[in-house]
């Protein structure tokens, strides 16, 4: 459960308590915990610095079994991602050291130059989202998450914000959802079990759920979906999820990329670019998630989220390298590469929600290629779109959530290397370069004059080396950035 408590350190009963600590400044506006970090950093080995850890057990100024200092280094490195993380960093220390509950000091906000509303989110982000474990596949559970995340603030901020923690821990659980879906193993989401899982969450909040299979795929010609689906024993889906308050005025459409498995198809891909392809439906995941979080937080605004869900496999039924297709919106695409799936199962989806909602904005969100990857690194989202200002207000949602995102060109000239000599438009670009914006610009194929943004998260959506506030798996990237994204709207 998450917290927020006015401070009272006399009344205070905790396990753990963990104060944050600026090497050069002092940070707290309680006397109790400036004197407790003073006599921290009189010990040699503890100065505040970035990754310096000391711990004093049962002292005599307050009740707590323990207290952890944890550095945060200089005030001019301090910033609302380094709050996230020294929260995040130490509820796993807690959970290491099988202790059940935390009681985290809230430096002043003025002191480092913050806001207390945009410090407490942070602080409570990093707590929650470090809390999660995924270890459903685990038989000897070693770890435990922490039962209590509690937070001290003053007086009037404890009482400003109290509705701060139900809605940190919304957010969160919708990400954590996210993060769950990406993490689960493809044999255990095969698409209709993915969508099943999508729409069971969905049908608990006020979301009104549709779900097209491969007959009705078949008779509307959603010739791209199916085109990719051909090779899998798994039958394609398309899920429709449409939140619609009554106080909406906008509608949005966001669409998501929901490959369960990409083995790349009859181009199949090597050792070494298999092993995460379970990660590939992150987009459907985000998507989703970030609809039911809006349901939750009564969010006023139309949403709408479409998710094309199907499995890459080879076999010998599946697409070939050279066949021409004939996608939902009439054009044709020769397959150049079965392996550039993704975008395929994108157009029938955009192209069908445009048709069918006119919707003033829509985002896709999709772990598209691995040229993104390239030029970005792995944490990085790309965004595309010929809207500047959509692309302005994705890209600071992100540098509020630290989901960061960086936009690349959509260059009028590169649409000529989506040429096919036998079909409308070809699926791969006949240059090895610039894959990440070939694979937009053929999006924008089908985006008519629709107010549109694509999001590639190829790098950002799995990580596999655990960080201060995500374990190893699906980071449930593109959930917190959509809800403020959405707020901005
Ligand atoms: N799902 C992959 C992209 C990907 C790569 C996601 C690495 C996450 C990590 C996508 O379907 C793909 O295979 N793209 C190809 C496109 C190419 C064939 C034009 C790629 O990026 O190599
Ligand atoms: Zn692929
Ligand atoms: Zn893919």
């Amino acid at each position: 459960m998450l917290q927020l408590q006015a401070i009272d350190l006399k009344e205070v009963k905790t396990e753990t308590m963990v104060i944050p600590v600026c090497e050069d400044k002092e940070i707290y506006g309680s006397r109790i915990i400036s004197s407790l970090v003073k006599k921290a950093k009189e010990l040699k080995d503890f100065k505040g610095e970035k990754d310096d850890e000391i711990s004093f057990y049962h002292p005599s100024e307050v009740k707590a079994d323990r207290i952890i200092f944890l550095g945060l280094g200089k005030e001019e490195k301090i910033n609302y991602e380094v709050m996230r993380k020294i929260s995040g960093k130490a509820v796993k220390k807690c959970i290491k050291k099988k202790l059940s509950e935390v009681l985290f000091a809230v430096p002043s906000a003025k002191n480092i130059n913050m806001d207390m509303y945009l410090l407490l989110e942070a602080m409570m982000e990093g707590a929650y989202l470090g809390n999660h474990l995924f270890d459903k596949y685990k038989t000897d559970k070693k770890s435990k998450p922490l039962k209590n995340l509690n937070f001290l603030a003053g007086p009037e901020a404890a009482v400003k914000f109290s509705g701060l923690p139900s809605q940190v821990a919304s957010i969160c659980e919708g990400t954590i959802l996210a993060r769950e879906w990406v993490s689960t193993p493809s044999n255990d989401k095969k698409p209709d079990q993915f969508a099943e899982s999508i729409i069971t969450s969905a049908e608990k909040e006020k979301i009104n759920v549709s779900l097209l299979g491969e007959k009705e795929l078949e008779e509307e010609n959603f010739g791209a979906i199916l085109s990719v689906s051909r090779g899998s024993q798994c039958k394609p889906k398309l899920v429709i999820l449409e939140y619609r308050p009554d106080a909406a005025k906008k509608t949005i459409v966001l669409v998501g990329k929901g490959v369960t498995f990409d083995s790349g198809g009859i181009n199949l891909k090597p050792a070494g670019s298999l092993e995460d392809m379970k990660m590939d439906m992150s987009g459907a995941a985000a998507v989703a998630a970030t609809i039911i979080t809006a349901a939750r937080l009564k969010l006023e605004i139309n949403l709408i989220g479409a998710l094309p869900i199907v499995e890459n496999m080879p076999s010998g039924d599946a697409s070939r390298p050279g066949d021409i297709i004939k996608s939902y919106s009439g054009k044709t695409v020769e397959i150049g590469n079965t392996d550039a799936e993704g975008r395929l199962i994108l157009i029938d989806a955009i192209s069908y929600m445009i048709k069918k909602y006119k919707p003033q904005t829509l985002i896709d969100i999709a772990t598209l290629t691995g040229a993104c990857v390239v030029a970005l690194g792995e944490k990085i989202a790309g965004v595309f779109s010929f809207d500047d200002q959509l692309a302005q207000t994705i890209i600071q949602a992100g540098e509020k959530t630290y989901e960061r995102c960086w936009r690349l060109p959509l260059p009028d000239d590169y649409k000529e290397l989506l040429k096919s000599d036998f079909a409308d438009l070809k699926n791969v670009s006949s240059s090895r370069w610039g894959g990440a914006i070939t694979a937009s610009l053929f999006l924008s194929e089908f985006v008519n004059d629709t107010t549109w943004a694509h999001i590639d998260i190829a790098g950002p959506a799995y990580i596999k080396k655990e960080n201060e506030y995500c374990g190893v798996g699906g980071t449930g990237f593109g959930v917190r950035l959509f809800c403020d994204i959405l707020k901005r709207l």
